[in-house]
């Protein structure tokens, strides 16, 4: 959406506060021991205070409120009573959600408790490159050149960047244009970002694969070649200078 008045302005501060709050609060409760689905329910019973709906859920039924993807899994991974967290997982925890129909998105990569396998450097690596992407987007500004930002900042850290996902507009649904905010150069999209435009921004750093692709269950995504995956995302207000983070208390980048 673009934003064109300052009621809009504030029902999407609202909607982001409320995801951000989320994510930050679940984040802080997730403890080696417990399940994806206890902790998913600590967010849902948190969102549901702000009177959000969880936006997976709105859009596309997805079997939870918020997608927890340990390890091995990219995203969209199903909160279950049998997935055990352990130290060390590598945990990503992607909160959206809708309130008095405004759309927020929000995510972040953490290491539970000690970081035993060494995942921490591909967390800095993400939270770094979305900080660089998100403080180089303005209006007018191609969605190409971010996405080639990302990649070669990805590359210089010795990364690769996942090709088929992709950060997308938000505001007045969960996902609306620009629809394929690309972590590479996809020199088709000629696409500029646009002032005043809602978008979400993600990014997805790779150690080994390129590709993710869905398993069996039919949500959760994994990559083609292995490794693992951090992503990072925020909802932003873009405009003629530094954007206005919308979901910047979720405290990713602390
Ligand atoms: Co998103
Ligand atoms: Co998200």
């Amino acid at each position: 959406m673009s934003i064109t008045n300052e009621a809009e302005l504030i029902g999407m501060q609202k909607a982001s506060e409320a995801v951000a709050q989320t994510l930050k609060e679940m984040r802080n409760y997730a403890q080696p021991g417990m399940t994806t689905k206890q902790i998913d329910d600590y967010g849902a019973t948190i969102l549901s205070g702000f009177g959000a709906k969880s936006a997976p859920l709105l859009t596309y039924r997805f079997p939870g409120c918020t997608c927890i993807s340990v390890n091995n899994e990219v995203c969209h991974g199903i909160p279950s009573e049998k997935r055990i967290l352990k130290e060390g997982d590598l945990v990503n925890i992607d909160v959206s959600a809708e309130l008095n129909g405004f759309w927020s998105d929000n995510g972040g990569s953490f290491v539970l408790g000690k970081d035993v396998h060494g995942h921490q450097k591909l967390i800095n690596a993400s939270k770094e490159i979305l900080h660089k992407a998100i403080y180089n987007i303005k209006g007018g500004v191609r969605i190409s050149d971010i996405g080639h930002l990302i990649e070669t900042e990805a590359k210089n850290r010795g990364y690769k960047v996942i090709k088929n996902l992709a950060g997308h507009g938000i505001g007045k649904s969960l996902h609306e244009e620009p629809s394929d905010i690309a972590n590479y150069r996809d020199r088709y999209n000629l696409t500029r970002f646009k002032k005043n435009g809602v978008v979400a921004i993600e990014t997805f750093i790779s150690t080994a694969s390129t590709y993710a692709e869905t398993l069996k269950d039919g949500w959760t995504m994994v990559g083609n070649k292995g490794g693992f995956v951090a992503q990072h995302e925020h909802t932003i207000v873009v405009t003629d200078g530094n954007p206005i983070i919308l979901t910047e208390m979720n405290g990713i980048w602390n």
